[in-house]
């Protein structure tokens, strides 16, 4: 069986979660039934060369459908912003290695910060009650799937820049007193540093997503190297899009 696969997807429903923030979800036929948490699409623009990279949210295997939640950044994502339901998405996905849950009676944390927090979501769900997340965004307006992680029964803290909701600071000033077995994080390369850090003084396992430039998106153009170590310290470089976007923290340079 292909791991992955192209195919149009209709847009059944579409959502504008804040200013420049949408939430669509597509019929994706077998495509919804091979991904896993963590793993991300390759969505065509129209007059664009290149896909752009989009995790995947949510899959739900039964009504085959897969959830995006994307912001705008750039002319690409502007474009994509201005489907409706009805359209038709072309995604070559499931892309790359997703989390891997382990025993999901741990208490797991999860830490994303702003566009970061979508892909945790389909990860935070088999935990439920034992998970929490930890999550920073800009201002209040921009805060989003709060309602999704609780309604699963995680436990949400927010931190935003100006104080507007929740800590007024950084999402890993929240960290200090929380107890947990193991943690997940995706968002800005300082977070992701800070939460490996923290994570690695306490003896935690950590599991971080990368955004990186990607080109091709399959490993196939070296455009997204990221240096990597084995486990006896000898490095080699490995693709994002390929080797992760998911990667044991302890796998990463000191410097990534
Ligand atoms: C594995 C992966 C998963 C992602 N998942 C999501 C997601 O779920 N939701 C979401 O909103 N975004 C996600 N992104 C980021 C998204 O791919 C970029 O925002 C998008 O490609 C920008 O395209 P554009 O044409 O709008 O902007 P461009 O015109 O290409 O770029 C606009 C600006 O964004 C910067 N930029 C572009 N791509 C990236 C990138 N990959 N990382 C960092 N900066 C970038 C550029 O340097 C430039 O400053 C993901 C990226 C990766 C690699
Ligand atoms: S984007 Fe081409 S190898 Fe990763």
């Amino acid at each position: 069986m292909k791991k992955y696969d192209v195919r149009r997807c209709r847009i059944i429903r579409r959502r504008q979660l804040s200013n420049n923030i949408f939430d669509f979800t597509a019929e994706a036929g077998e495509l919804a039934e091979k991904a896993v948490p963590g793993q991300f699409a390759q969505v065509a623009v129209p007059g664009k060369t290149l896909r752009r990279p989009i995790s995947i949210c949510e899959a739900n295997r039964q009504n085959q459908t897969l959830r995006f939640v994307f912001g705008v950044r750039g002319e690409g994502t502007a474009a994509l912003s201005k489907f409706h339901g009805g359209d038709f998405l072309d995604i070559l996905a499931p892309l790359g290695n997703g989390f891997s849950l382990g025993d999901i009676s741990r208490r797991a944390l999860f830490v994303g910060g702003g566009i970061g927090v979508p892909p945790l979501l389909w990860a935070a769900k088999p935990f439920g009650k034992s998970s929490m997340l930890a999550a920073g965004f800009r201002t209040r307006s921009s805060i989003i799937l709060k309602d999704d992680f609780e309604s699963s029964g995680c436990k949400v803290l927010i931190a935003t820049d100006d104080g507007s909701y929740g800590h007024h600071g950084l999402v890993t000033d929240l960290l200090g007193n929380l107890e947990f077995d193991a943690v997940f994080a995706c968002g800005p390369l300082p977070m992701l540093r800070a939460v490996r850090l923290m994570a690695s003084e306490r003896g935690v396992p950590c599991q971080l997503s990368l955004e990186e430039r990607m080109a091709c998106g399959i490993g196939a153009c070296l455009g997204c190297a990221v240096k990597l170590h084995h486990e006896d310290g000898t490095p080699y470089y490995g693709r994002v899009c390929r080797d992760g976007p998911v990667f044991d923290s302890r796998m990463l340079d000191k410097n990534f």
